[in-house]
């Protein structure tokens, strides 16, 4: 049954997407995904005008997880040794995370765990793409970062419908997109995808956000997609049994043969790549 009228829960959604922190955030995100032209300079500057932003950056370059052996104190010496896509994502991922920290959630959802799951995938994308040379790996760590993004709108703003997934979720045995079918108007794809057309990212990201967890042809970017898409299921699958038992049997037929080389030898290479992603959370997820 679903618990919300569809026309509140539309109007509802986009009053949200209008609030007024989010197209500051929107707007640097976007600027710093579509315009590749954008300067060394103008980077910097972006960068520098939010001290907060600029303390974590250092402390993200400095720290296990780039590995670099003498300190680097600041943007400037940052960009020079991460190169510029890096340190993008690096920015990125620290705006993103800080605008949607959620300190208003839904009880029942840890924003913590919730970002340290997009880090999972945002990593294991980009890892996906080096190594099936499909896909720009930046491009899938971004899409891998704000794939689950919907989920905060959601706890933040449906903290009641929301509640209830999270509740059917534990008493029903459902993962949590079939208790969101169950329930709402909107799944948490269908929210991020329409926060994407807001945002005015480029297709292929929306799409991406919007048909993770049902991957069809005829997307913009099928790749992207696709990569993501077993980005997901794999550290999905590998929180829940923090062991050897993948189950890959809910990957769309085509990304599963496409990418089965990475699929069978998934316990060699993922163990380095989790390792990546709890270093990356370590600095991006705990507070100064
Ligand atoms: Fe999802
Ligand atoms: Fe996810």
């Amino acid at each position: 049954m679903i618990i919300m009228d569809s026309k509140k829960f539309y109007q509802k959604l986009d009053r949200v997407l209008g609030i007024p922190t989010l197209p500051v955030v929107a707007f640097k995100v976007n600027k710093m995904i579509q315009d590749y032209d954008i300067s060394i300079d103008e980077l910097t500057r972006i960068i520098e005008k939010d001290q907060a932003i600029v303390s974590k950056i250092l402390r993200l370059v400095n720290s296990a997880f780039y590995g670099f052996q003498s300190k680097i104190e600041t943007v400037s010496h940052a960009l020079i040794v991460l190169g510029f896509n890096m340190l993008r994502n690096a920015v990125l991922s620290v705006s993103v995370i800080k605008t949607f920290s959620g300190t208003d959630t839904c009880k029942g959802f840890n924003i913590k765990d919730f970002w340290r799951h997009s880090i999972g995938v945002a990593i294991t994308g980009r890892h996906l793409a080096k190594q099936t040379h499909l896909e720009n790996p930046d491009d899938c760590f971004i899409a891998g970062l704000l794939h689950d993004i919907g989920k905060v709108i959601l706890s933040e703003y449906f903290k009641e419908p929301f509640d209830q997934v999270l509740t059917s979720v534990r008493d029903d045995g459902l993962s949590f997109y079939e208790a969101e079918r169950n329930l709402l108007p909107l799944n948490h794809a269908q929210i991020g995808g329409h926060l994407g057309v807001k945002w005015q990212l480029p297709l292929s990201l929306v799409d991406t956000i919007k048909y993770h967890h049902e991957v069809r042809e005829g997307v913009s970017n099928l790749n992207q997609l696709m990569i993501v898409h077993v980005a997901d299921i794999i550290v999905n699958t590998h929180n829940i049994d923090s062991g050897n038992a993948w189950d890959f049997s809910n990957i769309y037929p085509k990304a599963a043969e496409i990418m089965m080389p990475q699929l069978e030898s998934v316990s060699d290479w993922f163990t380095l790549v989790a390792t990546e992603i709890e270093s990356a959370c370590e600095t991006l997820l705990n507070e100064e």
